[in-house]
């Protein structure tokens, strides 16, 4: 949520500020600014906020202002406090006009801090929790304090999780950032006379790949030639640059008219890429280094738990039917908002698997410290590497799909499904409770897995066709059983995100226990149906839709003549090993989504109200 980008050097500042913006843009576009320290000595702001388009609109306005200096902070926002409305968009000036501040996560005790400011005679001209910390900030310098021991002096009086960088007039140099918590990290890049910071590293790619990563409760003082950590009471810290392996490349949309189109046209490629090293196709065998397992660790574990949010709770589910039926370890998911507050009964035999594609997730980062803290076994699939959560977690599973850039998920499910298919294998023969004969049918069917995605992809017009239909509807049903069920919870999710229809994923087996009352003309119901050992239950499924009046499109596997005869619209993929087809049949469900979202004419990419990394809770 928020995106934070920094930059101190020698260059023009503003559009390289801009840049920055449109490369975390992902995080949240209610509203951009930047503040730059021109050559005057002053704050130059240029703010703009409404629609999904303020990036851009920003950017026109920042190349006719031209604002000098070459130092500024930028922020796109996804407002949480106040409307979305110039006024509440960042950056945040200090009272004295000294001090602009951005901020991302949320100040819980903002209203304690509000009233004690205005009593001791600052005024506020937002709404947001944010302006608090550049009064705070403002108020430290005004007493005397240099800015980096007013932005320590500041976030000590900050309860809540929050990442903010404050620059000053007086000190036209310098950056200070701060992190606290878990909303959002902060990176550091160092380049030649120059560094910058960001909330992702996605940002600083163009420029450098010599980056840091700002610990919970410290704060970094930067210049362009110089980069000092300390922690909240200015103890001096050790920070470390390292040199990251991933490229700028990664986040160009090439020809694709969407980011989301060129995401789920990449999936074939990431599903061999979350294989690499992993799966052995000459020798049709499964290891997953990183799940670095003692054969006793593994004996021991008596269940698993898989947490997450939105599509990372789907994948989560497949994972745990997936791992429960290879290592016959009771296992389960759960929405890690809910796990974090309920007092979960998780130890040391509990394997708790946290799904977070940008591995910033603030509720999925909460219910990880609860399981460290209760001695449990931490892994996390991740996309994003030397993200919070690969530090949290005893074991890390790069998932290696590459960055996505579109707000709903796409390729990053597919291949933490593929990671955790494998995850599974793995814990299986640790527990020594998986035939060789299963891991060679799992290794040759993943072996022709990716070239299966293609075919999916190739069934592109059908698609199409049965996504221009649904743009009649404002309802639909998604209906699945077994590995199916997360896989209609995943196409209803699509639905609703990105074509803004109301969506309802169901276990087909709970229709009759309400949902059967909504069934009608209006509702199209979209039945997962491929030939698995769930597949004449859910013939009986869409016969009973058929017979209350309902539309059905049956998602089935070639071959199967069944669908054709009950259904109104059958959709084919290609069949596969059991525990793999999720993974094929999620592909028709996100072009579903997205054929349809276009069709209705939405940007798929910046859905309303929506953001891509969700640091707050
Ligand atoms: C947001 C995104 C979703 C994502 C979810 C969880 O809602 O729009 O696409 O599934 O966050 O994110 P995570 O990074 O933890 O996978």
């Amino acid at each position: 949520m928020c995106g934070i980008f920094g930059y101190t050097g020698n260059k023009l500042a503003a559009p390289l500020l801009v840049g920055g913006l449109e490369l975390l843009e992902y995080r949240g576009y209610d509203s951009a600014g930047i503040a730059v320290i021109n050559g005057t000595g002053k704050i130059s702001l240029t703010r703009k906020a409404g629609g999904t388009d303020s990036v851009a609109r920003l950017s026109a306005a920042v190349h006719e202002l031209s604002p000098g200096g070459s130092l500024g902070i930028a922020h796109t926002r996804w407002a949480t406090h106040g409307e979305v409305a110039e006024r509440n968009a960042h950056p945040h000036v200090g009272r004295s006009g000294n001090v602009a501040v951005v901020h991302n996560g949320i100040v819980e005790n903002y209203i304690d801090l509000k009233s004690e400011l205005i009593d001791s005679g600052f005024t506020f001209s937002s709404e947001t929790d944010s302006e608090v910390i550049a009064h705070l900030v403002s108020r430290e310098t005004e007493n005397g304090s240099c800015l980096s021991e007013a932005v320590r002096s500041a976030m000590r009086r900050v309860e809540g999780a929050a990442a903010i960088v404050a620059t000053s007039v007086s000190e036209p140099e310098k950056l200070v950032a701060a992190r606290l918590g878990n909303a959002g990290g902060i990176v550091i890049g160092s380049a030649n006379g120059s560094h910058m910071l960001a909330s992702d590293i996605v940002a600083l790619l163009p420029h450098t790949n010599r980056v840091c990563y700002l610990e919970s409760g410290q704060v970094a003082t930067i210049t362009p030639k110089s980069c000092d950590v300390t922690d909240l009471d200015g103890e001096p810290q050790q920070i470390d640059f390292v040199t990251s392996s991933r490229s700028a490349d990664q986040a160009a949309r090439g020809q694709f008219p969407h980011f989301m189109a060129k995401e789920i046209a990449e999936q074939p490629d990431s599903i061999t890429a979350a294989m690499r090293q992993r799966v052995d196709l000459a020798q049709n065998t499964i290891d997953v280094p990183e799940f670095d397992l003692t054969p006793e660790q593994a004996s021991a574990i008596d269940r698993a738990v898989f947490i997450g949010m939105g599509t990372s709770l789907h994948t989560g589910m497949h994972g745990a039917s997936t791992l429960e039926r290879l290592a016959q370890v009771p296992s389960y998911a759960e929405n890690a908002s809910e796990f974090r507050y309920r007092h979960p009964v998780v130890n040391e035999n509990t394997l708790v698997v946290s799904v977070t594609q940008s591995g910033e997730t603030a509720d999925t980062l909460a219910a990880m410290e609860l399981a460290r803290d209760s001695g449990s076994k931490l892994v996390t699939a991740v996309e994003a590497e030397g993200t919070q959560a690969t530090r949290l977690a005893d074991i890390t599973l790069p998932v290696r799909c590459g960055q996505e850039i579109g707000v709903a998920a796409t390729k990053t499910m597919v291949a933490t499904m593929i990671t955790l298919t494998l995850m599974g294998a793995r814990l299986a023969a640790l527990r020594g409770v998986m035939s060789r004969e299963t891991e060679s049918e799992i290794a040759k069917a993943l072996a022709s897995l990716p070239s299966l995605a293609g075919t999916v992809l190739e069934r592109d017009e059908p698609v199409k066709k049965i996504a221009q239909d649904l743009t009649a509807y404002r309802h639909l049903l998604y209906l699945g059983r077994g590995t199916q069920f997360p896989i209609a919870m995943e196409g209803a999710l699509k639905m609703k995100e990105i074509a803004y229809i109301h969506a309802e994923g169901y276990a087909a087996g709970e229709m009759k226990h309400g949902v059967n009352a909504l069934i009608s003309a209006e509702m199209p119901t979209v039945a997962l149906a491929p030939r698995d050992e769930m597949f004449e239950k859910m013939v009986s499924n869409v016969n009973e839709v058929k017979s209350r009046g309902g539309h059905v499109i049956a998602v089935t596997t070639d071959g199967d003549d069944v669908m054709e005869s009950i259904a109104d619209d059958v959709l084919y993929v290609p069949q596969t090993h059991p525990l793999l087809q999720p993974i094929l049949n999620v592909i028709p469900m996100q072009m579903l989504a997205y054929h349809t979202a276009v069709a209705l004419g939405m940007d798929p990419d910046k859905p309303r109200n929506l953001a891509k990394t969700v640091t707050v809770e």
